[in-house]
């Protein structure tokens, strides 16, 4: 959510600014801008005005990119940000960076000023003119006034003491970057959203997220809340607002720049899709046990402690902890249950030292998660993380993580990191149910295989996209869908939904099948495509039922089988096949199809299929 890019070093910033933007455009996609500021002593010496090097744009970076076209950006400092907007409508004005009226100081920013309003009145009245409606602007105008006032009290000023000044009035949550023009730093603080400092030879880098470092360096400081960091050329300083050192240490990335490249594919989120057997073998990979009929975690939780199981989340994700819950209650006979994380964090929730909080994300950084962790943690719960992002807020405050190994997800679309949630939570719930004496050897072992299948079953479903294509051309006019699913597949049915929404912007819903009687039945007619999810289970007769109900009611099916079944293909008109595995682990193949056809027919649609509208990756604000 908003993507923030910083460079100062030998370079030409412009160039390496807007690359890290073109590689955080998922955070946000409504506006851009950045700044450049040239170090040359004699350059600088020459400009008749020490005025910063600004552009901004409404719309995508490449309205950007072409307005930069127009004009030769000369400096070796930069900042650059991609909007998601949450004050203020998206356009040239309301884009970041801000300056002040002078033009010599320039404000890039993520998150949400809280008491933006009245300190927008303070500034007006003591003589600050804002020109954007957003709540950033307050920053610019703060920083000033400390910066005057050093100035004034015959200082020399200090940037980075300016800048801990002005966050001293400030409430709220921002990673946030300044640039001077008479200073050779820029100063960069977090609280909340995340932001990490690239660490280079003679120059340094400044990122909202990762990939936008990898071209120039895997070697990393995540910024913690409450720092400050003046990064030059040659150095890197981390502060807290006190002023006082603090030591970061340095992290190596695993990912190279080639993960979080398109490698061929049309899309992020079609590469992400076909990375999937390779995600669930870095998942499963080094967890199955060679006895064949255990898992091994490297957790610090005793299994034997926990009484029972929340599990909160959003998105996707919650929908991944949804599988999760009922096989952790199925094979280990936990009581989990799902909160999502917007509702959990407010909704007084009953958790103690007996309960174990599972926290699901992909980025680590949504903040309706970081805060359910947090509140989970404050009542006393014990807490584990399953993620994909290694350094991220969640990963550092949880007590226990299980990484998903997932690699950088880009297309905005979750695809790849839910199922390498799904195989995640498969192996807790057998670790689970092996310390608690639920899961006998031979079921146990029936797992484990069905875990070790797994790679090459999805890899398998993925062959069938043709069929899947086919589909999508049978209903990509639809206006609405309904997506059905039970047992451990309602929530494919959910997520099929959402995929479909999120990309296509189709109305879809989902029901327990069993539910559709209630009242969804209503809305089936011949227009309506009915996507079941009907894969073997000891309910499929009763989802046979509820097919022919559709049927009968001239509904067009579309139904989720095993290659093997003959009787879903008797009353469907279409089955998308997936290779038949275990109930327990039926959703991490059957969601595969569902996936495949959103994207279809987001695609046949003319969608932006990595940049939906609206929408962002990694949601900071709440
Ligand atoms: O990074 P997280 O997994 O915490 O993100 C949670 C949701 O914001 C995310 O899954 C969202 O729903 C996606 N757009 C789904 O495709």
């Amino acid at each position: 959510m908003c993507g923030i890019v910083g460079y100062v070093g030998g370079r030409e910033a412009a160039g390496v600014i807007l690359d890290g933007l073109s590689r955080l455009e998922y955070r946000g996609y409504d506006s851009a801008g950045l700044v450049v500021s040239d170090l040359d002593p004699s350059r600088r010496a020459a400009r008749s005005a020490h005025a910063l090097q600004v552009v901004k744009r409404a719309g995508k970076l490449a309205a950007l990119r072409a307005a930069m076209a127009e004009t030769t950006f000369v400096g070796g400092l930069g900042l650059g940000h991609t909007r998601w907007a949450t004050h203020g409508r998206p356009n040239d004005v309301n884009a970041h960076p801000h300056l002040s009226e002078d033009g010599r100081l320039a404000v890039i920013h993520n998150g949400i000023i809280e008491n933006y309003v009245e300190l927008r009145e303070r500034l007006a009245a003591a003589g600050h003119t804002f020109l954007s409606e957003t709540d950033t602007e307050v920053l610019v105008h703060l920083v000033e006034e400390s910066y005057a006032a050093q100035a004034a009290a015959g200082a020399e000023p200090d940037l980075a003491r300016a800048v801990r000044e002005a966050l001293g009035h400030v409430d709220g949550a921002y990673a946030l970057v300044v640039a001077h023009a008479d200073h050779e730093v820029l100063v960069a603080a977090r609280h909340t959203s995340p932001l990490v400092i690239g660490l280079g030879q003679g120059e340094n880098y400044l990122a909202s997220d990762v990939p936008a470092l990898l071209p120039y360096t895997r070697e990393v400081i995540y910024l913690l809340d409450g720092d400050v960091a003046e990064l030059r050329r040659d150095r890197v300083r981390v502060t807290g607002l006190d002023g006082a050192q603090r030591a970061r240490p340095v992290d190596t990335v695993e990912w190279d720049a080639e993960a979080a490249e398109k490698g061929g594919y049309e899309h992020y989120m079609l590469k992400e899709i076909y990375e999937q057997p390779t995600v669930l073998q870095n998942t499963l990979g080094g967890r199955l046990a060679r006895s064949g009929t255990d898992v091994e975690l490297d957790l610090g939780l005793d299994p034997r402690s926990v009484e029972r199981v929340v599990i909160t989340a959003a998105g996707t994700a919650a929908y991944a902890g949804e599988v999760g819950a009922a096989l952790l209650t199925r094979l280990a006979r936990l009581p989990a249950h799902v909160e999502v994380a917007s509702e959990f964090r407010y909704g007084e929730p009953v958790v103690d030292e007996r309960t174990l909080c599972v926290v699901v994300s992909q980025s680590g950084e949504t903040i309706d998660t970081l805060e359910a962790l947090r509140e989970a943690k404050r009542r006393g719960a014990r807490t584990l993380a399953v993620l994909n992002v290694k350094g991220s807020s969640i990963s550092r405050e949880a007590d226990d993580v299980l990484y998903i190994h997932a690699g950088p997800e880009i297309g905005v679309a979750s695809t790849k990191a839910y199922t390498g949630m799904l195989a995640a939570f498969a192996l807790l719930a057998v670790w689970f149910g092996r310390a608690r004496g639920t899961l006998a050897d031979d079921e146990a072992a029936a797992l484990v295989h069905g875990l070790r299948e797994l790679p090459n079953q999805v890899a398998s479903a993925l062959k069938r996209r043709d069929e899947v294509a086919a589909v999508a051309e049978a209903i990509k006019g639809a206006r609405s869908a309904l997506y059905l699913g039970r047992g451990v597949n309602l929530p494919t049915a959910l997520e099929g939904a959402l995929k479909l929404k999120e990309i296509s912007y189709v109305h879809a819903e989902a029901y327990p099948t069993g539910e559709m009687k209630h009242g969804p039945i209503a809305l089936i007619d011949a227009a309506m495509p009915v996507v079941v999810v009907a894969t073997a289970s000891t309910l499929l007769d009763k989802t046979l039922s509820n097919v022919q109900e559709v049927r009968a009611r001239d509904g067009l099916v579309v139904a989720v089988a095993d290659e093997d079944d003959a009787r879903v293909a008797a009353v469907a008109q279409h089955v998308l096949r997936v290779p038949r595995t275990l109930e327990a682990l039926s959703p991490i193949v059957a969601v595969v199809p569902l996936q495949l056809l959103a994207y279809e027919v987001a695609n046949r649609l003319g969608r932006d299929v990595d940049q939906p509208r609206n929408l962002a990756k990694s949601v900071t604000v709440e």
